[in-house]
């Protein structure tokens, strides 16, 4: 990381693109957590500092080079303008002349931010000339966006071959703190795995079997690795193509010795609004949905927890927006938290679902360290060297 954004760099009255992750918790139209945000205040004040016009480029959510209104930005800009205490441009629909018109507009230390990239066709497909095209909307490039580093995307990873390219601030500090706790972790180690991006994490836990002694399967991840043993999971959320993954995960873990472990009892409802029940596995009926783990699983999990030297945690144990099935994930942070300071452990927490949950339960200084990315983070801890950092360390 030798081209890191820095006081000496000269930007005044310079383009600079900036690729931050903005992919935050919404419900109904509303921001409902905003670490992801504030992470990028510091980078965007330091350019503001050196009279750089600055030009935010970000994705929320999965549209799939399709405009899809409800995954618009134009919120988030309003809140990131909240934040600043400064007039932000929003330049709607995909990137075109039009877009090229309104960056020239802007005059020195102010802001325009590009609507969803991911409406654009070329932005997934990582396509070449996406990437020269927008790599032509500024002078130089900024990459502060650690949380979607492991995407070969066109803003994250086509555009450095065509542009001088930086690290910011933030993901500067994201690599050194994993750094610095990859490399002092003591065993045993356990991972807590949960949330809802099934396909996004199925295939990490293979690769990280050989790296952990035990991994805990919570949330919806486990409602696919429950179905696959013949559990009926009744209306619970799942994807079926993880089939032939959740064998090999169960085979693996046979062979590198370490215990996967899914919940022993549930937490159902018929709604996402209503009421829990707490049952065993075999009592789940077709209507119901699974929403959390019960309270024979949580006591595995305090054991586990116990008798770890590192925590590493990853996404949710129920749908904690209701209270209703906020237990496990609650219990998860304050067992996690409790053997961080008594014994000092090392734990590390990511994603962003699950940072929402910790401050959501006001734990945040009680880990090791806290990232705001999810899946990348998962891939750091692989030992993958992350497709937008590899691209950012070629450009020097
Ligand atoms: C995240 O939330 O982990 C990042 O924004 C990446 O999102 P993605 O999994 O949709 O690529």
């Amino acid at each position: 990381m030798k081209n890191i954004l820095n006081e000496n760099l000269d930007l005044k009255g310079k383009k600079v693109l900036l690729r931050v992750d903005l992919n935050v918790p919404m419900k109904n139209g509303a921001i409902t957590e905003t670490s992801r945000i504030e992470k990028i205040l510091p980078t965007i004040n330091l350019l503001l500092k050196k009279q750089a016009k600055i030009i935010i480029i970000s994705h929320i959510g999965r549209p799939k080079g399709k405009i899809v209104e409800e995954m618009s930005l134009k919120p988030i800009s309003d809140k990131l303008s909240l934040f600043l205490k400064k007039e932000i441009f929003f330049n709607k629909g995909l990137i075109d002349k039009n877009t090229y018109l309104e960056i020239d507009k802007i005059s020195n230390a102010s802001i325009i931010m590009l609507e969803n990239i991911r409406f654009n066709k070329g932005e997934e497909s990582n396509d070449q000339e996406f990437s020269k095209k927008i790599s032509n909307l500024g002078d130089i490039y900024i990459n502060d966006a650690f949380s979607c580093s492991h995407r070969t995307h066109a803003s994250v990873e086509g555009i450095t071959k065509y542009i001088p390219s930086y690290f910011g601030l933030q993901i500067a500090e994201e690599i050194d703190a994993l750094k610095k706790i990859t490399s002092e972790i003591k065993k045993p180690i356990s991972l807590i795995i949960g949330g809802s991006k099934i396909s996004t994490k199925i295939n990490i836990i293979n690769n990280l079997i050989k790296k952990f002694n035990n991994i805990i399967i919570v949330g919806g991840m486990a409602n696919a690795v429950l179905k696959n043993v013949g559990i009926n999971i009744g209306r619970s959320i799942c994807e079926n193509q993880s089939d032939h993954l959740i064998k090999e995960i169960i085979e693996n873990s046979k062979k590198h010795n370490c215990e996967i472990i899914i919940p022993k009892d549930v937490i159902v409802s018929k709604s996402l609004d209503g009421v829990g029940k707490e049952k065993n596995l075999n009592e789940i009926e077709e209507d119901e949905m699974i929403l959390d783990i019960g309270s024979k699983t949580i006591n595995l999990i305090e054991e586990i927890i116990n008798n770890s030297n590192t925590v590493l945690w990853n996404g949710p144990a129920g749908y904690f927006e209701n209270p209703n099935f906020q237990n496990g994930t609650k219990k998860i942070l304050e067992l996690i938290s409790k053997k961080t300071k008594s014994d000092k452990i090392f734990s590390v927490a990511g994603g962003g679902e699950t940072v929402a949950a910790i401050n959501k339960f006001k734990k945040i200084d009680t880990f090791t360290f806290v990232s705001t990315a999810g899946g990348a983070f998962l891939e750091y801890l692989e030992g993958k060297e992350l497709p937008g950092i590899k691209a950012l360390n070629q450009n020097v």
